[in-house]
């Protein structure tokens, strides 16, 4: 006979237990909301799992000033600018000089660490490893969520809200009738190779390269371990590279007149990584609110992803806390509008630098292309206003509630 189910009832029930549901979770319980997180994943997949780099300054503020954790600060390292380099020559956007903002190196996985640290510390409910995570009645006001804990008990919520923060593959997103939902999407030609190596720096900041051969990331991790990347085709596959083939390939993309070489070393992890844009609207729906991820994916270029999931749910807390004080579920109706304002230039600075650095194949109108990048790049990195609006984009927008 099947086990009767522990019954709770948090008053938020967050699907997903990555940066977006932990950071809310951590959120709400500093304005006194209680909530339960539910992730597939174990605490150990989450935290070995390699991921985006690249930290905005109010992303940072967030950690740091709600109380989370100030290792960035100590660990994380900070950029005043990032590179971009075509025709082999390297241009320099100065954050600072054009801002006065930065942003941080500081690894997606240990913004993990921190708030699932910080969750631990102050009592909160996570419970990693679940299975069978199904949602229910979110048209309703009594919505519930079953499943199975990491013990094999069944489990289920009856909270007041249900957020979906279950990643990029949401199946909470699904919930949303397809008469209500708009779905907004673009696919790219192309994936990057992404590597993990042990090897000094090559640059003091990231390097943004557009070449003939493709686009190429170069970043960092820490002073012995680096994060590089290269444009290849989505059916590639990393074990058919060598090391040796994929140094020759981030060396030719570098490759230039002012001689930059790549420091190398052995390469610890290599995978391919797929991306697209997509954008689900709206965010709410009767008792169900989407964040990160599972409403909207960017391709990487930009760094926005977690910066993205994490200023949903800045605005997300903020609006739970009035909606329940004014005992008024409607006040989320704030919601969409207030986090797609974002979402969508993200999605246009992500999609611009992505469009502009990768090499556009071999269709029709592609040379012509790949000559005209060189030409955007050109007045970019050449005028004051195109400087500019990189620095903008890339350290993010002001958060609002
Ligand atoms: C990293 C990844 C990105 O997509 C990016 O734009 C910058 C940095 C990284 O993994 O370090």
């Amino acid at each position: 006979m099947p086990q009767d189910a522990v019954v709770s009832t948090p008053t938020v029930a967050i699907v997903g237990g990555g940066p977006a549901g932990l950071m809310l979770s951590h959120l709400l319980h500093r304005g006194g909301i209680d909530s339960v997180v539910v992730e597939r994943r174990t605490r150990d997949e989450s935290e070995t799992t390699h991921r985006a780099g690249i930290l905005e300054a109010d992303s940072v503020r967030m950690l740091v000033e709600t109380g989370v954790s100030d290792r960035v600060l100590r660990e994380g390292d900070e950029h005043e600018g990032i590179d971009l380099r075509f025709g082999g020559v390297s241009h320099r956007i100065d954050f600072g000089h054009h801002i006065g903002e930065s942003v941080w190196l500081y690894p997606q996985t240990d913004v993990f660490i921190d708030l699932a640290d910080a969750r631990a510390r102050d009592g909160g409910d996570v419970r990693f490893g679940a299975s069978d995570v199904t949602v229910h009645d979110v048209d309703s006001t009594s919505p519930r969520v079953s499943f199975t804990d990491a013990d094999g008990t069944p489990q289920e919520l009856r909270p007041t809200l249900v957020v979906a923060a279950d990643g990029s593959r949401s199946e909470c997103r699904d919930l949303v009738p397809e008469r209500l939902r708009r779905t907004f999407r673009r696919e790219y030609p192309f994936a990057w190779f992404g590597i993990l190596c042990e090897a000094p720096p090559s640059a003091p900041e990231l390097v943004y390269t557009h070449s003939e051969r493709g686009f190429a990331l170069i970043s960092q991790r820490t002073p012995t371990v680096q994060r590089m990347y290269f444009q290849c085709d989505p059916g590639t596959k990393a074990d058919d590279w060598s090391e040796e083939q994929i140094w020759d390939e981030f060396q030719a993309r570098v490759a230039g007149e002012d001689d930059f070489h790549l420091h190398t070393g052995p390469i610890i992890d290599k995978t391919v990584l797929g991306f697209r844009s997509f954008v689900q609207e709206p965010m709410r729906y009767g008792t169900l609110l989407l964040a990160g991820d599972a409403a909207h994916t960017v391709p990487p270029t930009g760094a926005k992803g977690l910066n993205l999931a994490l200023a949903d749910v800045h605005t997300l807390a903020a609006l739970i806390e009035s909606a329940l004080a004014a005992d008024d579920l409607d006040v989320l109706d704030h919601y969409t509008p207030r986090a797609l304002e974002r979402v969508w230039r993200a999605q246009n600075f992500s999609y611009w630098m992505t469009q502009m650095l990768h090499h556009p194949g071999n269709g029709e109108g592609a040379s012509f292309d790949s000559r005209r990048q060189l030409g955007e790049l050109a007045s970019v990195v050449g005028t004051e206003g195109g400087q500019r609006y990189v620095a903008e984009c890339y350290t993010g927008w002001p958060l609002r509630k």
